[in-house]
């Protein structure tokens, strides 16, 4: 191959960027659906020490969503200056309540921010998160979500699709065919296609340049001996998977990525109430690296992804498995 030639190398586009400017979310707003625990949770803490305000998403874990903004806040307090913004003091965490707006009733940021509110609310600029009850698997929770956000930080950037079924306890016994009734199949669809769809498409109305989405997948859309059959998670997931390859083409003239992100089996809340101990030992042993994922694995990636180093990265299913499926 031959040589880049001299002036190709002082071209700036051969210029590495600097770590910190590559990857800082400074300035950005982001939305995570279920991340009052799990690998949710540590996404959201990774998007904010990356410097992004965050929507932490539940539906009925309260208590979860408010540690992970007070946690948040703590790392924030905690960061290097590098990572402060113009905000000066952020010692607060807050909890707003927010319900589903009338369908014919769009409000006013102005008109949200008078919304319900736990306790007298911080200075805006002081809250780097905000905890929101809102069930991802609805439009109307959705609509709740962005206008959350759009409260709060006047702009959403990222959008992480991470609330999702775990374990085959919530789609049947073994999730075979057989286990598989309308309500699984209903529930499953709405939680990992329809509301993914629809809040995809009411942030896309509000995302600029570089805003970033990601949806989830899982390794039951690859086949194995080793996992149960889960025919609503593969098939749920393999549609997610296509919508975000879709979704990828459309908002790549409008400088948004959109990719998937498949965990390997990650030891999160949601698989300790799946499996037994035993199960998790002989899951932790059948990895060629010896372990089962950490919920920081995936939030790592995650994180990459919303940086600018990866703005050429788009329309990819992209796992983190330690290498237990290739
Ligand atoms: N852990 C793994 O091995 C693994 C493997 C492959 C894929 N994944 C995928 O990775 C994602 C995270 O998994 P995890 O193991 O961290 O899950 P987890 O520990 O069970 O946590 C799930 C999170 O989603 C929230 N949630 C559930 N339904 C919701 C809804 N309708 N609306 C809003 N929030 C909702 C939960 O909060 P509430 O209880 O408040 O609703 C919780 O915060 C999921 O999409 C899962 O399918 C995980």
């Amino acid at each position: 191959m031959d040589e880049p030639s001299p002036s190709s190398l002082h071209d700036p586009l051969y210029a590495p960027s600097t770590a910190f400017d590559s990857q800082s979310l400074h300035g950005k707003a982001a939305i995570v659906t279920g991340s009052s625990r799990g690998i949710g949770a540590a996404i959201a803490r990774r998007l904010a020490a990356l410097g992004a305000r965050v929507v932490v998403n539940y539906s009925k874990d309260q208590q979860g969503a408010d540690g992970v903004v007070a946690a948040i806040h703590a790392d924030y307090r905690a960061s290097p200056p590098h990572l402060a913004s113009s905000s000066t003091n952020a010692s607060t965490s807050a909890t707003l309540t927010h319900s589903a707006p009338a369908p014919d009733a769009p409000e006013s940021p102005s008109k949200q921010s008078a919304m319900d509110t736990d306790s007298t609310p911080p200075p805006k600029a002081d809250v780097r998160a905000i905890a929101v009850r809102a069930d991802a698997s609805t439009i109307a929770g959705g609509q709740t979500l962005i206008r959350a956000a759009l409260a709060a930080f006047g702009r959403i950037d990222i959008l992480v699709l991470n609330a999702g079924l775990s374990g085959e306890a919530k789609v049947g016994t073994d999730g075979t065919m057989a286990d598989t009734d309308e309500a699984a199949f209903d529930r499953a669809f709405a939680l990992h296609v329809k509301g993914p769809l629809f809040l995809a498409k009411g942030c896309a109305e509000v995302m600029g340049e570089g805003g970033r989405m990601i949806f989830f997948s899982h390794l039951a859309t690859r086949k194995s001996t080793i996992l149960p059959s889960y025919v609503l998670v593969a098939a749920t997931r393999g549609a997610g998977e296509q919508l975000s390859r879709t979704l990828a083409k459309e908002l790549a003239p409008r400088g948004i990525t959109v990719n998937t992100v498949t965990p390997g089996l990650v030891d999160t809340p949601g698989m300790r109430a799946t499996y037994s101990e035993h199960k998790i030992s002989f899951l932790a042993g059948i990895h060629p690296g010896g372990r089962l994922g950490t919920p920081g694995d995936i939030a790592a990636l995650c994180g990459w992804l919303c940086g600018r180093d990866a703005s050429f990265v788009s329309g990819q299913c992209i796992q983190a498995n330690g290498a237990l499926v290739v």
